[in-house]
This record gives C-alpha cells, structure tokens and sequence, in this order.
C-alpha cells in the first residue's frame, strides 16, 4: 500500500519507523511518506494560514498551498483522507475498507481547519473521507493519522504473524474480546481463571464467549444493541439468563 501524509509538522512522523509499522516499512508492505506543506508555499514566511471569512476565533488553513500539494502527491488511484472532528467515525470497518486502498493520501488539518474548497475540490477527481477518532477536539490530524495507520497496516496482508488475531480481536465480530491471561497461575492472591488451564478446548471456547457477551452488554450497550440477534443460539441465551440478564423476546435466536 501507498501512503502519502502531508502536514506542516512531518517530525510528528518518526515514531511510523519503530515497530511492526516500521517493519512493514522495510519490507516494501507499506511505502510511506511524508511531506511538509510548507514545501508548496512560496512567501518568505511560508504561510499556511489566514484569518477565517466571516469572523470568529483562529485560523484556517489556506487553499493554495493545499491544492499544490495535492496535485504533487495525488494519483490517479489515490483516496484521499482528512482527520477531522465533523469525519465520520473511524470504526474497524473503516480500517478494513481503507487497508484494502492501494493509495492513501492523508491531510493533515491544524488551527481550525483547511479551507472547504481543498476537500470540495479534491472530491470532484478523487474519493474523499473526513474521519473522526472520537466525539473530542485533537489540535490537528497528525496523531490521528497516525491512530489510522496503525490500525489499517496491522490489517495488511503479512504483518501480524498470526493471522487468528484478527478474527478473534475485539470489533472483530460485533463482540469485545474476552479477557487474557498468562503466567504465572497466582499472582498478589489472584488466579487464573480455571477453565483456561483445562486444556477442554470447548469449555475454553464457551467460557471466551460467555466473557465477550457480557463484557459487551455490561461496557458498551451500543454495540450489543446492534449486534444480530440471529448470532446468538441456545447456549448463549442460557449463559446470559444465568448471569442474571434478562433477553428481551425475539432477541435470541431458538
Ligand atoms: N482533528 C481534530 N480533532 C479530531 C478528531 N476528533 N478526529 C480526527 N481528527 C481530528
């Protein structure tokens, strides 16, 4: 995958060469870069920024040097994507449609934003996404990009050396993962479960299952509203009536 960042901060950059991002970096997965946008101005200020039409507190990011940009980095393949607090919210789906682009190109806003002629006018020749981490303000898109990248390169083909993490994370499946484990078996008075070093593979499985279900229900009501009642069978509607929770009718699948 291609990936060009622009932003007036590259040096928020350097931690994408540490790690399992930088490692996929070496091995030719992800072909990064990263731009400053003050390449693109040509004042002797390399100004970015102008007071916003209108009125109101801040700055906006100009258009001209943005739309140089752009035109520089941009391909014909390219999807663009713009952090931003009024995006859509990212979500593992979102990382898995991104992670399956053969070019991204990220924008990376500051002050109170770029100009809206930049995102109108990329929309007309390419795919635009504005994406929102969360229901908060970051001061510019850097970190958020960077939020970005790591979720959608752990999903590149070849990067996580096993595979089975993916599927069995949490928002993987609509559930939070269960709880994990390992050694030693007692640590300050407290024990592994029990079950987990039963060896019972379907014990283990049901037990796993059980801890997603109501982790689920209990911390992120949400996402268990959404989650299809025709995944859940006879087992699971017992495991949650035993722990005390009432399944309203038609919620469970018989
Ligand atoms: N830039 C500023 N706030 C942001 C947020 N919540 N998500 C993504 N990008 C942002």
């Amino acid at each position: 995958m291609k990936v060009d960042i622009i932003s007036i901060f590259p040096d928020y950059f350097a931690p994408l060469d540490l790690s399992l991002i930088g490692k996929a970096r070496t091995t030719g997965t992800l072909n990064l870069s990263v731009h400053d946008l003050r390449t693109w101005t040509h004042d002797v200020h390399r100004t970015v920024d102008d007071s916003p039409y209108g009125g109101g507190p801040g700055m906006v990011m100009r258009p001209e040097p943005w739309g140089q940009a752009l035109d520089a980095v941009g391909s014909p393949g390219a999807t663009l994507v713009v952090p931003s607090p009024v995006g859509k919210p990212f979500t593992q789906a979102g990382a898995h449609e991104l992670a399956g682009l053969d070019h991204l190109v990220f924008a990376c806003g500051r002050y109170e934003g770029i100009d809206q002629r930049v995102i109108d006018e990329a929309a007309d020749r390419m795919p635009v996404r504005e994406v929102s981490l969360g229901d908060y303000v970051l001061f510019g898109g850097e970190v958020a990009v960077i939020v970005i990248l790591e979720a959608i390169t752990r999903l590149l083909p070849g990067v996580l050396g096993n595979a089975d993490s993916l599927t069995e994370e949490s928002h993987a499946a609509g559930l939070l993962e269960a709880p994990v484990y390992t050694k030693p078996v007692s640590w300050r008075d407290r024990e592994v479960p029990d079950v987990l070093r039963s060896g019972d593979h379907g014990r283990i499985a049901r037990w796993r299952r059980d801890q997603s279900m109501l982790r689920t229900l209990t911390r992120r009501p949400d996402m268990w509203a959404d989650y299809p009642p025709e995944n859940l069978d006879k087992k699971d509607r017992k495991a949650l009536l035993e722990a005390g929770f009432q399944i309203p009718p038609g919620r469970v699948a018989e």
